[in-house]
């Protein structure tokens, strides 16, 4: 009976017990120490809280840390994260226009107790998807990806579903998207707003594909959802893609696409072209 009663209440209380478990200083501190290391280019800033057998992705690969782009020091020019206290996760991209090193990374850091137990990075440079990292710069900065009021705050399920109808409308035209008006999509460095209030992130997509292996990582106090996956598209290529969803529609829509075989996947003309 008490066997049983303990049982009912841990599943009662399972979503709390989860958040609770996620030390929120932990994570952002594990945040700001992998910023550090990849700033520095030095895993000294972060080595004490990285679990003993971490697991490390960059570009779809498992890699060991030491051999990884985490030791290439960068000029940051701007971070942004998110925060995902049921998970016990950040994602968090950089943007670094230094003509010598030009990277947009996108990167998903998962923790347990007091340690890092993964890191799942998509790192893009020139050749990769339309990539222009002065253009991502120019652009992410114009936007507002603030905190919603509580009030306002859509569901983690109604952020998921949101995301998730975008990446299926790639393998199905008729999948219902919840389109926001105004829309911009932010992809490499190209930007389709343009400023209007009719701005529309309704344009197309390159069908008909599915977009499998989705990892995500979700913030419901700014509304934003990190999905890495692979992009079906264009040869499963690995690729981020955070989206900022308010009332439960797009708003924003920001990608990273790896080209391994540089330049632009083999999209070099046509509609997919970079400019
Ligand atoms: C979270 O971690 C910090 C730093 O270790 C600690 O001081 C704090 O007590 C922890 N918070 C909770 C709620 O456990
Ligand atoms: C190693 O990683 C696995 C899976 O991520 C985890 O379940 C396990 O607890 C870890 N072991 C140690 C010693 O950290
Ligand atoms: C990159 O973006 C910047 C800022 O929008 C723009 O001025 C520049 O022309 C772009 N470069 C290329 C190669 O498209
Ligand atoms: C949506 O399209 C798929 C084929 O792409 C089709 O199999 C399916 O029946 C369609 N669903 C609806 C509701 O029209």
């Amino acid at each position: 009976m008490r066997l049983f009663g303990i049982t009912a209440a841990l599943a009662l209380g399972l979503a709390q017990t989860a958040s609770a478990a996620c030390n929120e200083t932990i994570l952002r501190l594990a945040t700001d120490r992998y910023i550090a290391a990849q700033s520095t280019g030095s895993l000294q800033w972060i080595s004490e809280i990285l679990s003993d057998n971490i697991t490390y992705v960059e570009n779809g690969k498992f890699l060991g840390i030491a051999s990884s782009a985490l030791v290439e020091s960068l000029r940051i020019d701007r971070s942004h994260s998110i925060f995902d206290l049921v998970q016990c996760a950040s994602f968090t991209d950089l943007i670094v226009t230094n003509p010598a090193s030009p990277r947009v990374v996108g990167a998903q850091l998962w923790v347990a107790g007091d340690k890092v137990t993964k890191i799942d990075r998509i790192v893009t440079t020139t050749g990769d998807w339309l990539f222009n990292a002065t253009g991502t710069l120019h652009y992410a900065l114009r936007e507002d990806w603030g905190v919603i009021p509580p009030a306002q705050r859509d569901s983690r399920a109604v952020i998921k579903a949101a995301a998730d109808a975008y990446l299926d409308v790639f393998k199905s035209a008729n999948v219902s998207v919840p389109w926001g008006t105004p829309c911009a999509r932010l992809e490499g460095g190209a930007y389709t707003g343009k400023g209007l209030p009719s701005d529309s992130c309704n344009l197309g997509v390159i069908q008909s594909y599915d977009m499998p292996n989705r990892r995500y990582v979700i913030d419901e106090t700014v509304g934003v959802a990190s999905l890495l996956l692979e992009f079906g598209s264009i040869g499963n290529a690995p690729d981020s893609h955070q989206f900022r969803i308010e009332g439960g529609k797009l708003r924003f829509i920001h990608t990273m696409t790896y080209c391994e075989k540089k330049p632009n996947c083999g999209y070099t003309s046509g509609p997919f072209a970079p400019p």
